[in-house]
């Protein structure tokens, strides 16, 4: 049986690392074989995800020698947290490792949505050349929304500044003489005030209960008529057919989605609209992203299996449990 059980695609020269010390098992399409990985889990010490494997209570009830599990990412909707730590193993995250990247992409992501970027290409690639269809808006002189000023709002409103955008910041977990917020020259405002004044909404929230379908048809009708929409961040947050309906309607002036209620989603009405920009949850997927995340999770991952605790612990870095090994 392995030390480490990697079900999903995590590798790299961190990875090839841990393999020198400990017995590795990287089967990256096992998180799709709930049966199987339960059956693998059982005598590993410790777990390395994505945010693909669902790290359910059951999972880990038959995980008897478990020390860690090594989250290879920010968010931990796919890991039950309190079942993990009433059975003593420990949570290993990686904040902020890919929250440049998460920032670059909604940036790019505004920007496509402003001028229309993909669908300029693909129209120009069929053979045209219509100017006149792409008539964009420019972001400077526009106010920015983050829903959600953690790092990756932070850091996307930042880049926003240099557009010449301003920005306004809704979480209730900051308080207004925040740095941060002085930094970014922003005002704190409540979520209805920012979606009425907003060019350009942008979220940046975990998945939560506070935070599941919190952008709905009561929300989008109080956006600014036209505004655009960016979700970068978990796809709970947005209640698609909402979203489809404000989009025809028109309130809604375009929206780019990275992320979906449901990963892979069923191709649907939103892929067809012309004002709709689709990828497949990639914000963190850049080389040097990944190499840093999975550089993170390798390293916390050895240091618990070392007896030492892990750095970037959800809660206790040392497991309350003993390996039989
Ligand atoms: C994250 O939570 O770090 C990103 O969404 C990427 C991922 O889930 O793997």
């Amino acid at each position: 049986m392995p030390d480490i059980l990697i079900p999903e695609n995590i590798k790299g020269a961190a990875v090839e690392a841990l393999r020198a010390r400990f017995d590795v098992s990287l089967q990256p399409d096992l998180w799709n074989s709930p049966a199987q990985l339960a059956e693998e889990i059982s005598n590993c010490r410790a777990l390395m995800v994505r945010n693909q494997t669902p790290v359910t209570a059951e999972l880990l009830s038959q995980a008897r020698e478990l020390l860690v599990v090594g989250r290879a990412g920010v968010g931990l909707d796919n890991i039950d947290v309190k079942a993990a730590q009433d059975a003593g193993i420990v949570i290993a995250s990686t904040p902020d490792q890919n929250a440049i990247s998460a920032a670059e992409l909604t940036m790019g992501l505004i920007l496509s949505l402003a001028r229309m970027i993909p669908a300029a290409d693909g129209d120009t690639k069929e053979g045209n050349w219509s100017r006149q269809k792409f008539v964009g808006v420019e972001l400077y002189g526009k106010t920015l929304g983050i829903v959600g000023a953690g790092k990756i709002g932070y850091l996307t409103a930042r880049r926003a500044l240099a557009f010449g955008m301003s920005i306004l910041a809704y979480d209730p977990y900051l308080s207004p003489d925040n740095i941060l917020l002085s930094d970014l020259r922003a005002e704190l405002v409540s979520l209805d005030e920012l979606l009425s004044r907003a060019d350009v909404v942008s979220c940046h929230l975990p998945a939560t209960r506070e935070t599941n379908r919190l952008m709905n048809v009561v929300r989008f009708e109080k956006m600014k008529p036209g505004a655009l929409f960016v979700n970068t961040s978990r796809g709970a947050v947005v209640v698609e057919e909402d979203l489809l309906a404000a989009l025809k309607s028109g309130a809604v002036g375009g929206a780019a989605l990275d992320v979906r209620a449901t990963e892979p989603p069923e191709a649907g009405e939103l892929e067809s609209l012309p004002n709709v920009i689709v990828t497949p949850h990639i914000a963190a997927f850049t080389g040097e992203a990944q190499e840093r995340v999975t550089r993170a999770v390798c390293e916390d991952v050895a240091r618990v299996l070392d007896g030492k605790p892990a750095i970037n612990a959800v809660g206790s870095g040392l497991p309350r449990r003993m390996a039989a090994r």
